[in-house]
């Protein structure tokens, strides 16, 4: 008999007990071992849920008991998460996590801990929800050599984008909704400021690129700003507003990681993701490209991501070494967002094309005027610098720019 423990026994949490419990006979023939959810660690008490005998308040008791050999940690957050989760690594318990920020901020760390210790640290779970995700990055995917990652990577603002788009809900609405469906963070502002799709591509391209990305070297943007107009212009143009997190490797060898809300061409497979999925896209030169679609967020598909980790881990005797990457102490290897570079969508007031041409060169033949604005696109790349310059050129012909998003080129 092995035991499991979980910690923080919110959405996710609740849902790695729950589906767990329904599925234990499946999971057990799965594992060939019997199993038993020991322990939950939280603050709380829960007397009306059949768990709520399991409720522990002290984490000692599970680092204590050697029966335990797999942890959940469903607590988010990085206090106390790292040290506790230090703490069971070091215990030799092998901990599978949906907690983003904690990998995106101390993954080297605890992935360092858990071989020294000859313990796992998985995390499937903490990118693109019920996706599977890292392991096939690290391990069927392990042959090639990585170019591009970019994906949809946040369902909470890709539920909200929806929402505005299909049914004309206005934002606040929309985001209500996606907290009560249990889509988004505690605290929404990670997700609709682009911080939780931040620290989902920083661990993406550690893992993909081999060095740990931290979320202060990654130029993050999020959909506050998105107006509905342009949402719909854009759509009239042949493309969707996405929020894309991605990371692309230069020709220079540096890696160029960003999140911001980028129009999607319509033939784009990323422009069909609706709602609370992800997708993610990855190019390698074995693979070419290859799609992962899913549910990106929600109680269930959280929780099966991270039971695929702890039944995994129950198997393991030894740390897996393909799951890992390096820490380092320079940001030599991350290109400096200036030099991104991409087609643009441009939403001015009024203006006659040969003053636009003048500025940017050709544009694109889909372009949309009405008496108050003008909106086209570029036919031209244009990287940071040289849009400061177009506004400034733009503004000496009394022609204010309103709204700009790079276009995504898959
Ligand atoms: N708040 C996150 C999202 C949860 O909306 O994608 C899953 O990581």
């Amino acid at each position: 008999m092995e035991k499991f423990a979980v910690l923080g026994c919110g959405v996710v949490g609740s849902g790695v007990v729950e589906l767990f419990e329904k599925n234990k006979a499946l999971i057990e023939k799965r594992c060939g071992k019997s199993l038993e959810m020991a322990y939950i660690l939280d603050l709380r008490d829960f007397p009306d849920r059949p768990y709520g005998n399991k409720v522990v308040k002290d984490i000692n008791v599970i680092l204590n008991d050697p029966d335990v050999k797999v942890v959940a940690e469903c607590m988010g957050g990085l206090k106390p998460a790292f040290t506790f989760v230090k703490s069971c690594l070091e215990a030799g318990k092998s901990v599978a996590t949906s907690n983003k920020e904690l990998v995106a901020a101390k993954g080297d760390i605890l992935l360092k801990t858990a071989k020294e210790h000859d313990c796992n640290f998985f995390f499937e779970a903490s990118v693109g929800g019920a996706i599977p995700i890292i392991r096939p990055l690290h391990k069927c995917l392990a042959a090639n050599d990585f170019s591009a990652i970019a994906g949809i990577l946040n369902g909470t603002t890709n539920f909200i984008l929806n929402k505005m788009i299909k049914e004309n809900m206005d934002f606040s609405t929309a985001l209500a909704l996606a907290q009560e469906k249990g889509y988004a963070e505690k605290d929404p502002t990670a997700d609709v400021e682009g911080h939780d799709a931040c620290r989902k591509i920083c661990i993406l391209s550690s893992l993909a690129f081999g060095k740990h990305v931290y979320p202060e070297s990654v130029h993050t943007k999020g959909i506050r700003e998105v107006e509905l107009k342009d949402v719909e212009l854009c759509n009239q143009l042949g493309y969707t507003i996405k929020l894309i997190a991605r990371v692309q490797r230069l020709e220079n060898g540096k890696i160029l990681p960003t999140v911001m809300p980028m129009a999607v061409e319509e033939d784009n497979l990323l422009s069909q993701v609706n709602g609370v999925y992800n997708a993610v896209m990855v190019r390698g030169d074995g693979i070419s490209k290859a799609m992962f679609y899913g549910r990106g967020a929600g109680k269930f598909p959280t929780a099966s991501a991270v039971l695929g980790d702890m039944i995994e881990e129950v198997q393991l005797e030894h740390t897996i070494p393909s799951q890992t990457w390096e820490n380092v102490n320079s940001t030599d290897f991350i290109e400096d967002f200036s030099v991104f570079s991409a087609k643009r969508y441009f939403r001015t007031t009024s203006a006659d094309i040969s003053a636009l041409s003048e500025v940017f060169g050709e544009l694109q033949e889909r372009t949309v005027s009405t008496e108050e604005e003008t909106v086209f696109i570029t036919e031209n790349a244009l990287n940071f610098t040289e849009v400061e310059n177009a506004v400034k050129a733009l503004a000496k012909k009394g022609i204010n720019v309103l709204a700009e998003y790079p276009i995504l080129v898959s």
